[in-house]
């Protein structure tokens, strides 16, 4: 009998500890990528394994720029993870998407561009399909784990990924909307590239902390504005973190071909990889 699967969960800005780990311990893991954004929480919740990882390190140490995205996949699968679920804060692109609310991250315009971006490289060239960047199987679980620990969720959402650390001109912010972005973010690109090329489930649950800069009834985006959102809305997180385990079969093989997502991707012709 396989070991069950594993979830890992990555933290974002504000969420640095999940509680109620049984038998947890940081763990550090080492990858051919360099060091992971930090030690990883291993333990399990209800049974099930479970993997933490704070995307910007406990302290908030890195910035979405310095955050070793190829290091934390690696680090992840490395420890056995099946299913990543990456938590992070966005600002809102519509008014009806409104600070306090979730979402689920279905799409992606990826505007990053100093980060590394792949596993791939010279000696072995891989193209994964991304028209789908995310696991519709995770992410119908996290909807009904939000829904079971009583979170506003909305169901689809368009993620602009931006390179940051600088929060988005008026003009930037009413560029991205008329191209269709919900939300604006910077750390999901390109954590959801690499976990499609590790063959990982990836599921993206975002907290809204703000209306970015473009809505006219409110004021521009700070910092200060994040961080009391995420504070108030930090336990929903890890509620519905705790919901997950039950909802998630124990010896998955993907539906919709996350966990294959190499076989017809290599170019390399074997001998030469
Ligand atoms: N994270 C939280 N709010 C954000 C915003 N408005 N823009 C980019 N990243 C964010």
């Amino acid at each position: 009998m396989p070991p069950p699967p594993m979830i890992g969960v990555i933290g974002g800005s504000g969420v640095y500890q999940i509680e109620g780990l049984e038998g947890a311990s940081w763990v550090k893991v080492s990858t051919p990528w360099g060091k992971p954004s930090d030690e990883i929480l291993v333990g399990r919740l209800n049974g099930t394994p479970m993997a933490f990882l704070p995307r910007h390190g406990r302290g908030h140490v890195h910035t979405p720029t310095s955050v070793p995205y190829r290091a934390n996949i690696d680090a992840l699968k490395r420890l056995g993870c099946t299913d990543v679920v990456a938590v992070s804060a966005v600002g809102s692109l519509r008014p009806d998407y409104q600070p306090g609310d979730f979402v689920l991250v279905d799409q992606y315009i990826d505007r990053t561009f100093a980060r590394e971006k792949s596993f791939f490289g010279p000696g072995c060239v891989g193209h994964v399909s991304l028209a789908h960047p995310t696991c519709p199987r995770l992410g119908a679980a996290c909807l009904t784990a939000a829904k079971a620990a009583g979170i506003k969720t909305h169901a689809s959402a368009t993620y602009l990924a931006m390179e940051g650390p600088q929060f988005s001109t008026l003009a930037e912010s009413r560029l991205y909307r008329s191209w269709g972005a919900d939300v604006i973010g910077m750390t999901g690109m390109p954590e959801a590239k690499l976990a499609r090329e590790a063959e990982l489930c990836y599921a993206s649950l975002a907290m809204i902390t703000d209306f970015d800069c473009w809505h006219t009834d409110h004021g521009a985006v700070d910092v200060a504005q994040v961080i009391q959102t995420l504070t108030a809305n930090a336990n929903a997180a890890r509620n519905l973190i705790s919901e997950l385990p039950a909802l998630l079969p124990d010896h998955p093989t993907c539906p919709h071909g996350c966990d294959h997502a190499l076989t017809y991707a290599l170019m390399t012709a074997p001998d030469k990889r």
